[in-house]
């Protein structure tokens, strides 16, 4: 299969560095497996024979790739280019109006060019329409590092709960926050000193007013609500509340009654992200950076999944989506 990456940042980077590390795994499933092209905000670079992953993980701009550099050349040209499969779609996010990402993906699909994207925006702006126009083009849309990152939320729903029904989810669906709050409870940090430690570990959003507002969670959660439990929500309809309020004494009374304070997102009749009370012994009540996802089904009855859901872990859950393609590409070709 032919593969384009689109976007060079930690995620792109990291899809890339993926590809190398795991390479043999890769080719047990496609022989041909390659990396044709890879785009950022400026150019990209080019090969119809797969570029040199190689070299392409260790140049800081792609222009340094040693050929095929195009200068102004645009992701869409890629997605025209003959042959390409496969777009990793890793711009990014943008909660207004999707783009780039979105206008990429809508071309990708109508192209019948499977799509696996770690990023929230196109999906939180158009999930049914993308949805559609993979159907039509006979393609599959993934995006597992959409939401809580490694955790494999959505393959857990496909692939393990076909027959169940999606009562009900409720998650820690933001590292930041949950960083922040974990911080004020066990030390007594300040709000101030435990975002900016937030900020150094690199898992905060470019503006933390994002994560700090609620505005990251309610993404993931209009994300769940519209691939999980069938339903047509828009960012409009998250009740939110950040944790901005959330004072340190607050923060000691919870926990002097074996409670944590914790931003969770909730779907259910009402759709918000809120600073909750969690009992401390809950399932759902991780610290750190860790996320959860705590699920209902009509079935299986509950179900969490913990893990982290920034930053470096976010590859593998594309990394897997990837490999879900080829894996049922090769199932086709017999
Ligand atoms: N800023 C996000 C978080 C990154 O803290 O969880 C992952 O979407």
């Amino acid at each position: 299969m032919n593969i384009i990456v689109i976007g060079f940042g930690f995620i792109g980077r990291g899809v890339i560095e993926a590809f190398l590390r795991k390479a043999e795994r890769i080719r047990r499933l496609d022989e041909d497996f390659r990396v044709v092209g890879v785009s950022d905000s400026r150019g990209y670079v080019y090969d119809s024979e797969g570029l040199d992953l190689k070299r392409l993980i260790g140049v800081d701009e792609l222009s340094q790739y040693p050929s095929g550099y195009c200068r102004g050349g645009s992701a869409e040209d890629l997605i025209e280019m003959e042959g390409v499969d496969l777009m990793v779609e890793a711009t990014p996010t943008n909660v207004v109006d999707g783009e780039p990402g979105l206008t990429f993906m809508r071309r990708a699909l109508r192209r019948g060019i499977h799509v696996v994207t770690s990023n929230k925006g196109p999906l939180v702006v158009a999930f049914h329409e993308l949805k559609s126009l993979a159907e039509e083009g006979g393609c599959q849309l993934l995006f597992e590092g959409t939401v809580a990152g490694a955790i494999p939320i959505f393959s857990l729903v496909r692939e393990s709960l076909q027959g169940d029904e999606i009562l009900r989810i409720s998650g820690i669906l933001n590292g930041t926050t949950n960083y922040i709050l974990s911080r004020m409870h066990f030390e007594g940090t300040s709000f101030e000193i435990a975002l900016k430690e937030a900020q150094e570990r690199g898992i905060t959003e470019r503006d933390p007013s994002y994560d700090v507002d609620g505005i990251d969670a309610a993404c993931k959660v209009v994300i769940l609500a519209n691939a999980l439990m069938n339903r047509d929500v828009r960012f409009e309809d998250v009740e939110r509340t950040g944790i901005r309020r959330v004072t340190q004494e607050a923060v000691s009374l919870a926990k002097r009654s074996n409670f944590a304070i914790k931003l969770v997102g909730t779907i259910d009749r009402r759709i918000e992200v809120a600073p909750k009370l969690v009992p401390i012994n809950h399932p759902l009540c991780v610290h750190g950076t860790l996320n959860a996802v705590h699920i209902e089904a009509d079935l299986a009855g509950e179900i969490t999944l913990v893990g982290y859901g920034a930053g470096r872990e976010t590859v593998s859950a594309v990394l897997n989506d990837v490999l879900t393609v080829l894996k049922s590409e090769a199932k086709k070709k017999g």
